[in-house]
């Protein structure tokens, strides 16, 4: 089983990650939590390029380097784990790329496509939760964390308002894409995501 969660900054994937992992671990099968960019030492190397608020990095530069991180990330660590059997959870994956490097810097949204379809040989998830939340409580939580902000959470609201909307576009796209309110509680927003899980898992 191969799930992935996206959303906007703050929209509480790192929350609902744990809890699921908790949760599907208890019922005793491996449990594979990971993230994009990194999910390998390649592509941890790439997430410190990626978000250094230091360096200037064009649009395409972005989208190459992500999935540069993504070809060893799948290569690596999401590959064998399914081949064992393991569930993989994964913090981002293509639709980051669409939402972010699409429908937030302008790429062409068919080319990114086909660059992801590359990095990944085809290998998409079964399902995909889409956290979704208002920019203003996504700027509320992120800065409650009180840590500096990387290069991509620095951008403005025009910017995130642009790749929420292009998550809730995608989201009409395809039946794996799954929108939950995560204005809810984590329990309530953990609670539709294992629904959707056992639906998948029956
Ligand atoms: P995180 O803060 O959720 O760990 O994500 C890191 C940042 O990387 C986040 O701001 C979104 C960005 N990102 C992209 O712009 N494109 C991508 O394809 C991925 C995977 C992440």
């Amino acid at each position: 089983m191969f799930i992935t969660v996206e959303g906007i900054e703050g929209c509480g994937k790192s929350t609902l990650l744990a809890g699921l992992s908790e949760r599907l671990r208890d019922e005793g099968r491996e449990i594979i939590v990971t993230r994009e960019p990194g999910g390998s030492p390649a592509g941890d190397a790439v997430r410190a390029i990626f978000l250094d608020p230091a360096l200037v990095v064009a649009p395409l530069t972005e989208a190459f380097l992500i999935n540069a991180s993504r070809v060893q990330h799948v290569l690596e660590t999401i590959e064998p784990a399914l081949r064992r059997g393991a569930a993989v959870l994964c913090d981002r994956y293509v639709d980051s790329t669409l939402a972010y490097q699409g429908y937030g810097r302008g790429i062409d949204l068919a080319l990114l496509r086909s660059v992801c379809d590359a990095a990944t040989g085809g290998l998409m998830p079964e399902a995909t939760f889409i956290l979704d939340v208002p920019v203003a409580i996504s700027r509320e939580r992120v800065a409650s964390r009180r840590a500096a902000l990387d290069r991509v959470e620095a951008e403005d609201d025009a910017f995130h308002e642009r790749v929420r909307r292009g998550y809730l576009d995608l989201a009409r796209t395809a039946p794996r894409y799954h929108v939950i309110d995560a204005t809810k509680s984590a329990r309530d927003v953990l609670a539709d995501a294992l629904g959707v899980i056992a639906g998948i898992a029956a």
